[in-house]
């Protein structure tokens, strides 16, 4: 086989074999293709893209470059989630623990932050010693203990995809559908999980913009799901705003602890919603209720009002050597030393927040990665006090960045002032979830 053959066909519109495909995976991640070659590859699957069939082969070629793990000594269904990116999204930290307090086993293995987008490892770590590196018994033990783990991908799940992202990445090729399908769902099966909830973000801050781009990405997810004999369900939901009221590793945690704990005041009705609708969905996947009578969405609310998720949380952080006590005193994780507020300077209605950009500012302050070595200010980020559809005054503080030094604050305060746009006429709040689909298997 000559890797010249298989980039010319895709080139020419053609379509691979799996056998192909199954070599140009093999081949690449052993170090035996060069660069060069394999991103004339992507980049003709990105303008020519792959058929259902040669996404398939992708995905199994993928998943089967590495271990899979054998989640099959825990009392199944086993279950994994997986958001496609966002800009304050922490909803793992919420769900996965309702979904173990239910009794439903969870070995979730995240990501860290991409672009403008932030990473569950990232804020995971903001809690002090808390360790995401488990090898794959140690993940099995704490999940058969605790009933969850919140571990980083081991080298050897789905090691192509590590190769091939950081190349889409270098070469422009990260937008494409089947590339997308192949990275998302080998992890996830190679994750060993039986049934997956898939949270395909849409909007301006989101991997996609495009309503119709995401429902093809969810129904591609669910559809590749079920021909790999896994139940699963996408919901697509708003990311033209960021999620929640904070974006910033530590300031995440602490609105993700403050959803955990019953009663407390002020927690986002938005990002709560989105963590007991994901919740739900999964209850239902492993039977635990049905979704459409509203069962699955009341269980998950009791798990949640009744403490037993924070519970799950907290024995979370115990077994991977976090600090519990943030989970009683929020305070004692990092904190900016400065605090400076953004105000509106127009009276009117918010109509837009420009996720992406303020997703830039908070890694422009030291919150994020330009550059993978980079080191993070777990500290630092933005806290938002104003959301969509909200009236505001001249004056009225729109959000706070939480920053190191004050040269920072000023270099960026008029990007975070922009990010919000205020029009004259009242606006409503888009819906939170904008669809849903799923896949017979
Ligand atoms: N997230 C992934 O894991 N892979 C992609 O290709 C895009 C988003």
């Amino acid at each position: 086989m000559r890797i010249q053959d298989i980039i010319a066909r895709k080139r020419d519109g053609g379509t691979l074999s799996p056998e192909e495909i199954r070599y140009f995976v093999a081949a690449y991640t052993a170090g035996d293709l060069p660069d060069y070659q394999a991103s004339a590859l992507l980049m003709a699957i990105y303008l020519r893209g792959m058929d259902m069939g040669e996404t398939a082969a992708l995905t199994a070629a993928m998943a089967d470059s590495g271990q899979r793990l054998d989640l099959s000594s825990l009392p199944g269904p086993t279950l994994d989630k997986h958001s496609t990116g966002g800009v304050g999204d922490k909803a793992s930290l919420v769900v996965v623990p309702i979904l173990a307090a239910a009794g439903i086993p969870v070995c979730k293995m995240s990501g860290r932050g991409l672009g403008h987008t932030g990473g569950t490892l990232d804020k995971l770590e903001s809690i002090p010693g808390f360790r995401v590196g488990l090898s794959p018994a140690e993940m099995m033990a704490q999940v058969a203990r605790v009933g969850a783990c919140l571990a980083g991908q081991t080298e050897d799940v789905a090691p192509a995809d590590k190769k091939l992202y950081a190349l889409r990445d270098a070469t422009a090729t990260v937008g494409s559908l089947p590339l997308i399908v192949g990275s998302i769902l080998s992890k996830k099966l190679a994750g060993g999980a039986d049934a997956f909830v898939f949270d395909v973000k849409v909007g301006s801050g989101a991997l996609v913009a495009s309503e119709a781009a995401a429902r093809e990405l969810a129904r591609a997810l669910v559809r590749g799901a079920a021909s790999h004999g896994k139940q699963a369900v996408a919901l697509l939901t708003d990311m033209d705003e960021p999620l929640g009221d904070t974006i910033g590793n530590a300031l995440e945690v602490r609105e993700a602890i403050a959803t955990l704990t019953p009663g407390t005041a002020g927690v986002s009705s938005r990002f709560r919603d989105l963590c007991l609708t994901l919740a739900a969905e999964g209850l239902a996947l492993a039977g635990r209720a049905t979704a459409a009578s509203g069962d699955a969405h009341a269980l998950a609310q009791k798990l949640l009002e009744e403490g037993k998720a924070r519970e799950v949380f907290r024995a979370i952080v115990e077994a991977q050597n976090g600090d519990t006590r943030v989970v009683d005193n929020p305070d004692r994780l990092p904190r900016a030393p400065l605090i400076v507020p953004v105000e509106a300077q127009a009276a009117g209605y918010v109509a837009r927040i420009d996720a992406a950009a303020l997703g830039g500012v908070v890694v422009a302050l030291g919150g994020g990665r330009a550059r993978k070595e980079d080191a993070i200010d777990y500290g630092v980020g933005i806290v938002l006090h104003r959301h969509v559809g909200d009236a505001v005054e001249n004056g009225t503080v729109l959000a706070e960045m939480h920053v190191a030094a004050s040269a920072q604050a000023q270099a960026l305060r008029s990007q975070v002032a922009s990010a919000f746009s205020i029009t004259e006429r009242a606006v409503s709040r888009p819906p939170l979830i904008i669809g849903r689909e799923t896949a017979k298997l």
